[in-house]
C-alpha cells in the first residue's frame, strides 16, 4: 500500500472549532488595533536570510539555530520568516519612509517558522498577530502599545501577567554588559555551555537562561534597571507611572531581555499561567536602533506580537445568536423553487441547502446539527399555496409565509 503523508513535525492544519477561533480572533483583534490608527500590511513569507541576521541579530538562537534557510534556484540565499518585524522594517526603508518622515502603524497576521524542539505550545510553524509602530519616540506610544495588547486579551476575556524591562540605549547598555561580563566571567566555569558562549557572543541572554544553576549564580549581579541613564531611567519610571495611572498592573522583570537582538528600552511580556511551560502569549518592545541596522535613516520603532496559537487555548468563544436558516426540500419536485429562495436568502444571512428530500423530523434534526435555528421546508403542499414551512427550533412556534414574504 502506497504510505500515506503525514504533515511535517512541529506544524499542522487549523480546521473545525479551531479555525473557527482562529477567525473569531483574527477578526476582532484587527477590529480593536484599526481603533488604535494601524492598517494591515501583508509581506512576503519568504526573505534574502541577510534581513534576518541582521535584525533578529547573529547572536540569537533564532538565527543561529532555527532558520529555515536555504539556496533558491536563482543561487539566492533566503529563508522563511521566523518572525514578522524584520519584514515590515524592510518595507518601511525599501519605499524610504525614513526619509519622508511621519508616523506609521501596521498590522499583520500570519505564519511564521522556527525550527524549534517541538512541544506543547511550541510549534515550528505558528501563527501571530502583530503590531509595528515607526517615527514616534513618545514613551506614550509605549504605554499605547500595551494597552492595545490589554484591550486585545480582555476583549477575549484572558487574564495575564505583564512582565515589563528596560533594556536601556546605546549609552548605558554598553557599560552595563562591560560590568555583566566581568561579574559572569567570575563564575564562568560554572555556567552552563550556552550560557558559557553567550558570554561572548550576547552577554544579557546569560539573564534569562532557563537553567537553575545558572539563575541561582546571577542572583547578585548587576541589574539593567539600576544601571540605566537619566533618560532612559526618566522614560522607564513614566511609562510605570503611565500604566499604573491606567490601572494597569505590571512586575518588573529585570531578566527579561527577549529572544530577539533589536530592542532598546522598553521591552515586556504578556504570561499565561494557563498554558504550561511555554507561557508567553505576546511580547515586544522599543526597537529605535532597527531601521539603522537595515540601512535606513534613524527612525523610532515599537511593536509586538501575539502567538495566535497560545492564545486560541485560552478563547472560549462567545456564543453569539445563531442567526442561520436551514432550507430543505420534501420531495424532488421543490428542489427549483427551495434553490430559488436559497440564492435569496444568502444575500442576506447563512443559509444552509439541503439537496436531499427527507422528512419533517429529519430536517429538524438536521438543521439542529448544523447549529441553524429556523428551519424552512417547501414541499408539494407548499408550492400549491406559493407558501413556505417555517419552524423557529427554540421557540417551536411553527407557520406557514407566503415565499415572497419570507
Ligand atoms: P517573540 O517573543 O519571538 O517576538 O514572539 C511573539 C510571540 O509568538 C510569543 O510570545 C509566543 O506567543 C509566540 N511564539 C513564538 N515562538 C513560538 C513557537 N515556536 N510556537 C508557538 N508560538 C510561538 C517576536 O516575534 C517579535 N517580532 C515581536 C515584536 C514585534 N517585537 C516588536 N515588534
Amino acid at each position: 500500500m502506497t504510505k500515506t503523508i503525514q504533515s511535517l513535525r512541529g506544524m499542522k492544519d487549523i480546521v473545525n472549532d479551531e479555525s473557527k477561533l482562529f477567525t473569531y480572533f483574527i477578526e476582532n483583534a484587527s477590529k480593536i488595533a484599526q481603533k488604535y490608527g494601524f492598517s494591515y500590511i501583508e509581506t512576503p513569507l519568504l526573505e534574502e536570510t541577510a534581513l534576518f541576521r541582521r535584525s533578529v541579530g547573529e547572536s540569537s538562537d533564532i538565527v543561529n539555530k532555527e532558520m529555515y534557510q536555504f539556496i533558491d534556484k536563482g543561487q539566492n540565499d533566503v529563508c522563511l520568516r521566523p518572525e514578522g518585524t524584520a519584514g515590515v522594517v524592510r518595507h518601511f526603508v525599501e519605499k524610504k519612509l525614513d526619509r519622508a518622515g511621519g508616523t506609521y502603524k501596521w498590522y499583520y497576521f500570519g505564519p511564521m517558522f522556527r525550527y524549534e524542539r517541538p512541544q506543547k505550545g511550541r510549534l515550528r510553524e505558528f501563527h501571530q498577530f502583530g503590531c509595528e509602530v515607526f517615527g514616534i519616540d513618545n514613551v506614550y506610544e509605549d504605554a499605547n502599545i500595551i494597552m492595545l495588547i490589554k484591550d486585545i486579551l480582555d476583549f477575549f476575556e484572558i487574564n495575564f501577567t505583564l512582565k515589563l524591562n528596560s533594556l536601556g540605549c546605546n549609552d548605558c547598555m554598553p557599560k552595563y554588559k562591560e560590568n555583566l561580563v566581568k561579574e559572569l566571567t567570575s563564575f564562568k566555569e560554572e555556567l552552563c555551555e550556552d550560557c558559557t558562549r553567550r558570554i561572548l557572543t550576547n552577554p544579557i541572554r546569560v539573564l534569562d537562561c532557563k537553567n537553575e544553576k545558572c539563575q541561582s549564580l546571577l542572583k547578585n549581579s548587576p541589574k539593567i534597571t539600576d544601571n540605566l541613564c537619566n533618560s532612559c531611567n526618566n522614560d522607564f519610571e513614566k511609562l510605570k507611572e503611565i500604566l499604573s495611572f491606567n490601572n494597569i498592573s505590571y512586575e518588573i522583570d529585570s531578566n527579561l531581555v527577549r529572544g530577539l537582538d533589536y530592542y532598546n528600552k522598553t521591552a515586556f511580556e504578556f504570561i499565561s499561567t494557563e498554558i504550561g511551560a511555554q507561557s508567553a502569549i505576546a511580547g515586544g518592545g522599543r526597537y529605535d536602533r532597527l531601521v539603522e541596522y537595515l540601512g535606513g535613516r534613524s527612525t523610532a520603532g515599537i511593536g509586538f506580537a501575539i502567538g495566535i496559537e497560545r492564545l486560541l487555548e485560552l478563547i472560549v468563544k462567545k456564543e453569539e445568536k445563531d442567526d442561520s436558516i436551514y432550507i430543505g426540500v420534501l420531495d424532488e419536485n421543490s428542489l427549483n423553487s427551495a434553490f430559488k429562495l436559497v440564492n435569496k436568502k444568502r444575500k442576506e444571512c447563512k443559509t444552509y441547502f439541503d439537496y436531499n428530500p427527507r422528512a419533517f423530523a429529519k430536517h429538524f434534526a438536521n438543521a439542529e446539527k448544523q447549529g441553524c435555528n429556523i428551519v424552512a421546508l417547501i414541499g408539494e403542499n407548499e408550492l400549491k399555496n406559493n407558501q413556505v414551512f417555517v419552524k423557529n427550533i427554540e421557540t417551536k412556534e411553527e407557520k406557514n409565509i407566503n415565499i415572497e414574504e419570507f
